[in-house]
Formats: C-alpha cells, sequence, structure tokens
C-alpha cells in the first residue's frame, strides 16, 4: 500500500510519519512518498531524512522515497494526503496582517485571510485532483489543507476526483477535552458536531448512549478548561451564551460571538509580538533545527507547539478505517447527502460518519437548532460565494464573498481590502490577472 503526502517538507510531516509506523499492523503501509515544490526542497530534505530515521528505529517495513516529481510520486498511489501552503508563511502574513491593518481579524482560515487562502489554493488542488484521477483513480484524497470544508467542497463539487475527503483536528481536539472533563476514555465518547469545518458546533455529548452535554457545559462555564489548540488564544464563554446556545462552541467560534474583544486582543498580540505566521516561522526555524539532529529518530514534542498538533491521529484513523472497513464513526467533512435538512445535499459539512471502504456514510443530524440556523445558513452561502470565485477570478465575486462574511460586511473597507489582497498576493492568483 502507497501512500503520498503532497506538501511532504511541511514541519508537520513527522506526526504523520509517526502515525503510519504507530499502526502498521493494523494499517500496512509499504511505500511513503512525501512531495512538495521546488522552492521547499530543502526542508524536504530534511523531513525525508528524519522522516527515514523514525522508520529505521521503528523497525516497520516501509519504504519512504521523496521527490519533487508530484506526477511520478502519484503513480500506484492509494492514499493521497494533502497539506500545501500556496505561497508558504509569507501570504499567510499577508493574509493576517493586511486585514488586522484596517481594523479586521487577521485569521488564516476566517474572514479576509481565509477568503484569500482559499482563492490561492483551490485552483492548485483542482489540478491536483486531475492528476490524481488520471494517474491512480482509485487513490483517496485526504485533504488537510486549509480552509479544509471549503477546499473540499470545491473538489467534491467541481473537481475532476471524487474520492475526496476533508479533515481537521478541531473536532477531535473537542472529543478529547469533552472526555477529560468527563474522565472517560475518548474512545467512549462521541460529539455530535453540527455545521461546518471551523464553524462546527457540538449538539450532543454521548458517553454510551447518555447524552453529557450539560455536565461539559458545566465546565466550560466554569472555565476549568479550554478546547483551544495552540494557535488560539481563548477568552473562555459566558456563562449566558453557553447556556443559551446549549452546544459547545468550538475554538474559532470567538472570531464570529467575540468579534470585539477578540479584534482587540489579536491587536494588541499582533503589535507585541507580531502575526501568528510571523511567530509560526520563528517555531518552524527551531523545528526545523531540531529536525537536522542526526541522532533524532522520533517527532520531537515541540511539534505540540503548533496548533494542528494531533491531526495525524485523524489522518491515519481515517486512512486504515478506510482501508479496513472498519464502519467505525470518525467526524470528518464530506457531502451533506440530507444529513442537515436545512443545507442542500451537495455542501459539505463536518459530521461523524460511518467510515466504509467505499467512503464515508454521514449520520443523519436533523434540522439545524434556531439559535444558529441563520448563521450556518449564511456561513454555508459564503463559502459557496468563496468557490465561485476562486474558479472564476471574476472580481466581483470575490466583492461578494468579502461582504458576504460577517467578519467584513463594510462595504468600502471590504473594498479596501480585497484590492490591497489581491495585489499583495498577485502572483498566486492567475484566474485574477
Ligand atoms: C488548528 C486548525 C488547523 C490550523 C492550525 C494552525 O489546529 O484546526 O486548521 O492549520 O490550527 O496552527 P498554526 O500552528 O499553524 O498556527
Amino acid at each position: 500500500m502507497k501512500i503520498v503526502i503532497v506538501g511532504g517538507g511541511s514541519s508537520y510531516t513527522p506526526e504523520i510519519i509517526e502515525g503510519l509506523i504507530l499502526r502498521h499492523d493494523e494499517f500496512p503501509v509499504d511505500t511513503i512518498t512525501l512531495v512538495d515544490i521546488a522552492s521547499g526542497k530543502e526542508k524536504l530534505e530534511i523531513i525525508g531524512q528524519l522522516a527515514e530515521r523514525m522508520i529505521d528505529k521503528a523497525g516497520v517495513p516501509i519504504e519512504l522515497t521523496w521527490t519533487l516529481d508530484r506526477r511520478a510520486a502519484l503513480k500506484d498511489a492509494d492514499f493521497v494526503s494533502t497539506q500545501i501552503r500556496v505561497g508558504g508563511l509569507k501570504a499567510r502574513e499577508k493574509d493576517e496582517r493586511i486585514p488586522l491593518s484596517h481594523g479586521l481579524i487577521g485569521q488564516e482560515t476566517n474572514g479576509a485571510g481565509g477568503i484569500f487562502k482559499a482563492l490561492r489554493t483551490i485552483p492548485v488542488l483542482m489540478e491536483l485532483a486531475e492528476d490524481v484521477n488520471e494517474i491512480c483513480p482509485n487513490a483517496w484524497i485526504v485533504n488537510f489543507t486549509n480552509p479544509a470544508g471549503i477546499v473540499t467542497e470545491a473538489l467534491l463539487k467541481y473537481g475532476a476526483h471524487k474520492k475526496v475527503i476533508g479533515v481537521c483536528n478541531i473536532p477531535y481536539n473537542m472529543t478529547q477535552s469533552a472526555a477529560e472533563i468527563l474522565q472517560e476514555d475518548p474512545k467512549d465518547v462521541r460529539i455530535e458536531f453540527i455545521g461546518m469545518n471551523h464553524f462546527v458546533f457540538g449538539s450532543k455529548v454521548l458517553v454510551r448512549g447518555e447524552n453529557k452535554l450539560d455536565q461539559v457545559i458545566d465546565a466550560l462555564v466554569s472555565q476549568s478548561v479550554d478546547f483551544s489548540p495552540a494557535n488560539i488564544v481563548s477568552s473562555g464563554w459566558s456563562e449566558t451564551f453557553l447556556r443559551a446556545v446549549n452546544m459547545l462552541p468550538n475554538p474559532y467560534h470567538q472570531y464570529y460571538f467575540q468579534k470585539d474583544s477578540t479584534l482587540k486582543k489579536d491587536l494588541e498580540a499582533y503589535e507585541d509580538n507580531g502575526t501568528r505566521a510571523e511567530q509560526v516561522q520563528k517555531i518552524e526555524e527551531e523545528l526545523f533545527e531540531t529536525y537536522k539532529n542526526p541522532d533524532l529518530d522520533i517527532k520531537p514534542e515541540a511539534l505540540e507547539q503548533r496548533g494542528g498538533a494531533y491531526y495525524s491521529d485523524v489522518a491515519c484513523s481515517l486512512m486504515s478505517s478506510l482501508y479496513n472497513n472498519s464502519q467505525n464513526i470518525m467526524t470528518v467533512n464530506t457531502l451533506n447527502n440530507g444529513a442537515i435538512v436545512d443545507l442542500p445535499h451537495d455542501s459539505v459539512i463536518e459530521v461523524n460518519c460511518f467510515i466504509t471502504k467505499d467512503g464515508p456514510i454521514p449520520l443523519t443530524v436533523g434540522r439545524i437548532p434556531q439559535q444558529i440556523k441563520a448563521d450556518i445558513l449564511m456561513m454555508k452561502a459564503f463559502e459557496e460565494q468563496v468557490i465561485k470565485a476562486s474558479l472564476s477570478g471574476d472580481y466581483y465575486d470575490a466583492y461578494r464573498a468579502f461582504i458576504m462574511n460577517p467578519l467584513i460586511k463594510e462595504e468600502k473597507t471590504a473594498k479596501m481590502v480585497l484590492d490591497e489582497l489581491l495585489d499583495a498576493h498577485k502572483d498566486y492568483l492567475p484566474q485574477f490577472n
């Protein structure tokens, strides 16, 4: 069995290598190929060599190679995991800094920054999907590339290859934290999720059939727990909000339901330490220095400073479940197909699914609770508009996405920020030129 990791030079890759090593009995991968682009060659080499040392130490029969030739890499692939960042962290820095400099939230997957990440990424992944469909048509694409939900919907609706599943660590993190609160084994805890990637709510916390949502909300009220990954500084939630919504918010909801205070906090952090992208560049430099150490042959703990820590658990469990037809339940991004009755069948949602060898089968969610219904419908319409703009390259399509987004809206600011971002990213937006 062969796995191809597109964006293999990412500092996150040691995680997925560790996951594949740990699961080798149940998921016997024999070939891993890391692929990256020419500008990432040096990082790819460092990661390739570390991965090789990790595999040697573990003594598992996996052959690892790395290459800049994506099409050659795809030959005979069974799984293609994508974790790319078009324009690198420098582009993320602009996505964060430009909106912040106009008094808007500046975040890599939300607001104006998230829109631009999608505009740069979708065309590139469309090309990858064409290659996969031609070279390894039976392979599953497991997409981690952000904004994961929007990108997955673009691929599933308009891409050449339909075996695509989107994944994120947020539902996993929320489940782990709920289990910790309830002092249960995470395997016994299942949150019922409703919504989309980075805009998902937990509507039930089921433990052996009993809904323990109230207990988890009580713990959130007392602020004794925090669901947030390393990239988000949480301020906690008010009791009134939690009791009224009566669902678990995800960490990214702070940008929507605590917009003013989060913006203030983010602007202060930006003035003190620069953008998150700048911090991550420093973390990455240190990580790569650590990775270079020829004596290092395991995933270093320092990787946990990254917000996406533990993503490999999700990726590897998913690939193993597909391979083994295990029919276990996992939370992934897939076609709605009626699970949420208020959304179109071809919308991508983040939902609990049975994972079968033929793909995920979403579990019925039903209607969207009234208190979040307008938000979900609006965000889905916004996501559709972003996808449209990414494919059309039409200025007005992009502007429409800007004024539909609740973190932007204001018409004149929308134009200013849009124009500045279009100019800043012009090298990565051929469809707009
Ligand atoms: C979270 C999100 C990921 C995102 C990551 C960013 O885990 O779920 O989608 O990529 O944080 O982390 P970073 O360390 O790059 O800021």
